[in-house]
């Protein structure tokens, strides 16, 4: 762990350029879509297909993913629970800056925890924050193992793995709960479109 300075040695530095110019500059609000869900639920898919529709309708958008993350900003970090609330604690302030920052960002994480995906809501105005659950069975995600993951998780081999041998503790009041296993990914995205259209994120073009 690096040294940390006293914290009277920082000073935020207050921009000129706010949030609020950068919106109006996009013509929309920026928002964090938090999608949550076990692996293999559809969560990128349906973080991707519906950045995919909002580019189309001129949004600024960005995806983090975490496969992707942990390739890069979250690499140190494992499975262990203390690594996981890291992993969304990382995730949580860098999502707030793509707020800052005008976007929509979609994150697509297990974020298995309910204790950090409130960290994160917390981080930022109460409209800001939509919790969006990828609900899909269990079941489904096995039989689907599109990673091999779980496989190897029931041999063993993989310790600590969502739903199997670590928990996962789904959303209780999320903004949106979206049946992964029965609809299709044009019907998901649509229910997460109408959902931005009705909390004023994106206008109805
Ligand atoms: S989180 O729990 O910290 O939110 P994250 O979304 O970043 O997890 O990463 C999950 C991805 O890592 C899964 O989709 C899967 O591909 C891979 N993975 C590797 N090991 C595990 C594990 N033990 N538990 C869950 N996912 C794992």
């Amino acid at each position: 762990m690096t040294k940390q300075p006293p914290s009277n040695a920082i000073v935020w530095h207050q921009a000129t350029i706010t949030r609020q110019h950068r919106e109006a500059l996009n013509n929309h609000r920026s928002s964090i879509l938090w999608f949550t869900g076990l692996s293999g639920a559809g969560k990128s898919t349906l973080a991707h297909a519906t950045e995919e529709r909002l580019h189309q309708m001129g949004c600024r958008t960005f995806v983090l993913d975490g496969d992707n993350v942990r390739h890069g900003l979250c690499a140190d970090l494992g499975f262990s629970d203390q690594d996981r609330i890291e992993n969304i604690r990382r995730v949580g302030e860098m999502a707030k800056l793509f707020i800052e920052a005008g976007v929509i960002v979609l994150t697509a994480f297990i974020s298995p925890f309910q204790a950090d995906r409130a960290r994160v809501r917390s981080l930022v105005t109460e409209a800001d924050f939509l919790e969006i659950h990828c609900d899909c069975a269990l079941e489904v995600c096995e039989g689907r193992d599109v990673k091999g993951l779980y496989r190897r998780a029931r041999m063993g081999e993989i310790k600590n793995f969502t739903g199997i041998s670590s928990p996962y503790e789904p959303p209780v009041n999320p903004e949106l709960r979206v049946n992964t296993s029965e609809l299709s990914l044009q019907a998901s995205v649509d229910q997460v479109i109408e959902l931005l259209k009705v909390r004023g994120i994106i206008k109805d073009f």
